[in-house]
């Protein structure tokens, strides 16, 4: 346990007991979501854009994400040499059809906590995925010691908040006009957190 209270070991043994999971779908196919690995980066040159040109609820606008395989390797890297980040490849059939995690900021003063992010494919909505992801992540936090968990929401994407709040997630914040929507208005978002002892 570190002096400012809470276990700094590498997350790599609670992802271990964690994943990979599976989780039957109720159209009799398996997903299986996995700890990401760095050859999971030409996969996610496909599965990024495509996921960014489904929805006006990521940050990226359709056709702004530019990354090369390189970049993408780079990144998962240092994503993997993190002791507190977590990142989860969903899988149907071998193809990667959802992401998500959570990472500790750099700053020791606020590794206490984690923002957790998720998406799935528009094909796979309606099917669990989103929700066991976001279990996974949570979990993982509570076994890393994290003392909260937050999350940044598009005030109009209604479906996702929803989801967050059954989980447990409360609606602290919210930043007025911080977004830019695909029709040129603005957004706010929303910052939901969970405190783990509350929870
Ligand atoms: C948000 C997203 C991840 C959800 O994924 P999903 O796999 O379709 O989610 P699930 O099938 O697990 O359903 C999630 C839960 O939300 C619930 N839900 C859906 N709409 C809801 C609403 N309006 N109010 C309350 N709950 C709602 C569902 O009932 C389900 O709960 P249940 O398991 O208790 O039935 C997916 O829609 C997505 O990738 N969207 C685009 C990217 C995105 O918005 N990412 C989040 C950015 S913050």
């Amino acid at each position: 346990m570190g002096t400012d209270g809470f276990d700094k070991s590498p997350s790599g043994d609670v992802t271990a007991d964690l994943l990979p999971d599976r989780l039957e779908l109720s159209d009799g196919r398996v997903c299986e979501c996995r700890a990401l690995v760095e050859d999971d980066a030409e996969a996610l040159l496909e599965f990024l854009p495509r996921m960014h040109g489904e929805t006006d609820f990521v940050n990226y606008f359709p056709g702004e994400f530019d990354w090369t395989v390189e970049q993408e390797r780079e990144f998962l890297r240092k994503r993997m040499d993190n002791p507190l980040a977590l990142s989860i490849a969903a899988e149907v059939d071998g193809r990667i059809i959802g992401l998500g995690g959570a990472a500790a900021p750099d700053f020791r003063r606020m590794q206490h906590h984690a923002e957790v992010g998720l998406a799935v494919l528009k094909e796979f909505w309606h099917l669990g995925i989103g929700r066991r992801i976001m279990e996974l992540s949570i979990e993982w936090g509570r076994r890393v010691g994290l003392h909260k968990m937050y999350l940044r929401v598009y005030d109009y994407n209604t479906r996702a908040r929803g989801m967050y709040r059954k989980l447990g997630f409360i609606e602290e914040a919210a930043l007025r006009e911080d977004i830019r929507r695909a029709d040129g208005t603005f957004g706010n978002t929303i910052i939901m957190s969970l405190v783990y002892e509350e929870s």
